[in-house]
């Protein structure tokens, strides 16, 4: 059975890809510093370790701990306009501990890392889709920080033979179908949970900017289910001996503001009250991903990304949810 150091394993994807990990036979040990992790989102018996990723201490004695096998590194601040207001946290917590964990790895000789990287590296798309060679020019430190390591990890892999693999997600939504975890965000800015919430309370969702050159005016992304982006991770540690480098992981399908408003609407069978408001800072107005990369090299098969399943999964969690 391997032994799989998960980052991060109490938050969003994180979870959705621990509860994956066991039902699959894994061993998943969690290192969360619960700042926006859930206990309760971590399938029973599961070890939890507390530990904060400046704590190079605390690391190097969860090293001696366990034997892993491989390291799934989630953990990291992710909310692009606080990284604009407060740069040295991000650059602190996601870069600094990345390299903290790298030297806690090297040291107890685990050299295997699949890493959470974002779409945010790209910055302002020069065209879509995005492939892997789009340039990669940050607009914010988030971005810029997820940057950072993936360049680290290449510089590693020549000097200390590091294997890794960086996933590039676009926007990430939906609840496993049990309805057991989902997503829980405390503040929650993401659209798809802030449209659910309007659908129960009446008030209405904000549409940041309904003037961008799309075809309706409202910004376009590429949805991602939760569990496909799970197991990708865990394809991830399957080609990571043969494959090093950056996979982009979306539907390669745009889906605007306005048409999640409509399908949560035909979800829940409600009308969903919205409000123009001004544009977001920082928002590009389109960003869809070629994924053809992912799909040959993974032999990734995304089965649950239909706008539809995202919503009415992420709709179910809604309405029962325990955190
Ligand atoms: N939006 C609204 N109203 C809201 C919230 C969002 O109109 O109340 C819009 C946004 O302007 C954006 C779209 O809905 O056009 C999606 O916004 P999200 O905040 O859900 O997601 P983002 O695309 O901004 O962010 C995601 C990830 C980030 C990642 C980023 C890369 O959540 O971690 O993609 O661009 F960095």
């Amino acid at each position: 059975m391997k032994t799989i150091l998960v980052t991060g394993g109490a938050g969003y994807i994180g979870s959705h890809t621990v509860k994956r990990l066991s039902a699959l036979g894994y061993a998943p040990v969690v290192a969360d510093n619960l700042v926006y992790g859930h206990k309760e989102a971590l399938p029973q018996n599961t070890p939890l370790e507390i530990v904060d990723l400046a704590d190079r201490g605390g690391l190097k004695a969860l090293f001696a701990k366990y034997k892993f096998d491989a390291v799934i590194h989630f953990a990291a601040y992710a909310y692009v306009g606080e990284s604009v207001a407060n740069p040295a946290k991000y650059y602190r917590n996601n870069v600094i501990g990345t390299l903290n964990l790298l030297d806690a790895m090297l040291e107890a000789g685990v050299k295997k890392i699949v890493f959470s990287s974002t779409c945010a590296t790209y910055g302002e798309p020069q065209y879509t889709p995005i492939d892997e060679a789009h340039p990669q020019n940050p607009i914010n430190a988030y971005g810029a920080g997820k940057l950072m390591i993936e360049r680290v990890f290449a510089d590693y892999k020549r000097a200390y033979d590091l294997r890794y693999i960086a996933l590039r997600y676009f926007n990430a939504a939906g609840a496993t179908a049990d309805a057991t975890i989902g997503e829980s965000h405390n503040p929650e800015t993401h659209l798809i949970p802030l449209v659910l919430r309007a659908a129960q309370s009446d008030k209405p969702v904000q549409i940041f900017g309904d003037d961008y050159d799309t075809a309706d005016g409202t910004c376009v992304r590429d949805y991602i289910h939760v569990d496909d982006l799970a197991d990708a991770h865990i394809l991830a540690l399957k080609v990571i001996d043969r494959y090093n480098g950056a996979l982009n992981l979306g539907m390669g399908v745009g889906v605007s503001v306005r048409e999640i408003i409509n399908a949560a609407q035909a979800v829940v069978g409600k009308k969903v009250l919205f409000e123009i408001a001004k544009r977001r800072a920082g928002d590009p107005a389109k960003l869809v991903a070629a994924n053809a990369k992912a799909i040959d090299i993974l032999g990734w098969n995304p089965r649950y990304s239909d706008i539809e399943t995202i919503i009415a999964s992420a709709w179910n969690w809604e309405k029962s949810r325990r955190f």
